[in-house]
């Protein structure tokens, strides 16, 4: 069978456990794709920082990689540049994407999609908003019959994780952002999650999904956790309520009875009894409001590179299963290798 080549651009937090877990379990991947799948290098910017990668793997060279030989590039290393001319030229050469990387679908969405329809091929990103949790595709597929009025819910991990840890055991602003850094859920300049950057670019994207419209990151009113002292947590636990970073969007109706949609990101006191105020550390809670649905509600690991290594992944199986589907390789059964255990009969 023809193997399907994947180009790993970053091998940090997240990229080293995506190639972990490719390394170690080639018969899963193969079967749930249905041909093998082949990493053909992996595009670091130090490469002495990583003496697990197979030296034949590892270059500091992703524009050769993502041109070479290749059916699908998966990034890893986050920013605007040089992420989107990578990206850019990965579709334009007909190679689908897989990405986390929210900061440039927030701003140059419009640009990849539409470079990606051209091409024809995909661009998955399951992991660009809260980690593990599986919520974009449900909202762009699962709901796509619905109406939806709201989504609304904590999104970032490196700031729930420090109002928590100010909020249960006293920790200092300073400590509890030192930890986040050091169990990888900051972003390379964590000022983009306590200013709340992060949160409003997942804040766009799940706007502009959950009402097929186009937001960006600019769209969306911010304001981040770096005000929030210890008197105000102090003044919160006295009223029985906990500060948390919420991103809210919104279908609104304007005075003219013209419909909008409203995105914001804040910090926000809100009752102990609340579900949201129950998600501490790095986990991340989404509400979804729809017309028809109802209240729907999505909790799990929101930051972290093995959750988010999930979420990269399981688009990556998507994106090779179509590309097999579509003629890259023979398809075998894709159903679980493990034998079945009888039960019952005596
Ligand atoms: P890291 O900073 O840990 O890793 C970034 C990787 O990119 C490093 O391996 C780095 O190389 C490499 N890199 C940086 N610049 C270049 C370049 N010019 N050419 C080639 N390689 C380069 O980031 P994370 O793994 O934490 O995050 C990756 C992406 O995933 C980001 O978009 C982030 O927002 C997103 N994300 C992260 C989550 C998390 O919890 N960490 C959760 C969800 C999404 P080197 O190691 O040699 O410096
Ligand atoms: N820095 C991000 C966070 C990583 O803390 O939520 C996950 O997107």
């Amino acid at each position: 069978r023809e193997p399907v080549r994947v180009a790993l651009l970053g091998c940090g937090t997240v990229g080293t456990e995506v190639l972990r877990l490719l390394r170690e379990r080639p018969a899963e991947f193969a079967a749930r794709t249905g041909a093998p799948v082949e990493v053909t290098g992996v595009a670091v910017r130090r490469p002495h920082k990583h003496p697990d990668v197979p030296e034949h793997l590892i270059t500091t060279d992703a524009h050769a990689l993502v041109e070479g030989d290749v059916d699908l590039v998966v990034e890893l290393v986050g920013g605007i540049e040089p992420a989107r001319s990578l990206l850019l030229a990965a579709l334009r050469s007909g190679k689908s994407v897989v990405t986390a990387n929210k900061a440039l679908l927030a701003e140059y969405g419009s640009e990849l999609f539409a470079a990606a329809d051209e091409s024809g091929v995909d661009i998955y990103f399951e992991a660009s908003v809260a980690g593990a949790i599986p919520l974009l595709r449900p909202l762009r597929e699962s709901l796509a019959g619905d109406r939806i009025n709201r989504v609304m819910g904590i999104v970032n991990g490196t700031t729930n994780y420090i109002l928590s840890a100010m909020d249960a055991s006293g920790s200092t602003y300073s400590e509890a952002l030192e930890e986040a850094g050091e169990l990888g859920y900051a972003e390379a300049d964590p000022t983009a999650d306590v200013d709340g950057f992060d949160a409003a670019a997942k804040a766009a994207i799940l706007a502009s999904l959950a009402f097929h419209t186009r937001v960006t990151a600019t769209d969306v009113h911010r304001e981040g956790i770096a005000g929030v002292s210890a008197g105000d947590i102090a003044a919160a636990q006295g009223l029985d309520r906990s500060v948390k970073l919420l991103s809210i969007c919104e279908r609104v109706v304007d005075d003219d009875g013209t419909e909008a949609v409203s995105a914001r990101v804040h910090p926000a006191m809100i009752p102990k009894s609340h579900p949201l105020a129950g998600v501490n550390g790095a986990f991340n809670a989404v509400f979804v409001e729809a017309e028809s649905a109802g209240q729907l509600m999505f909790y799990g690991q929101g930051a972290g590179g093995s959750p988010t290594a999930s979420a990269v992944l399981g688009d990556l199986v998507a994106v090779a299963r179509n590309l097999v589907e579509s003629g890259k390789g023979p398809r075998e059964s894709a159903h679980a290798q493990l034998p079945v255990q009888s039960m019952g009969s005596t």
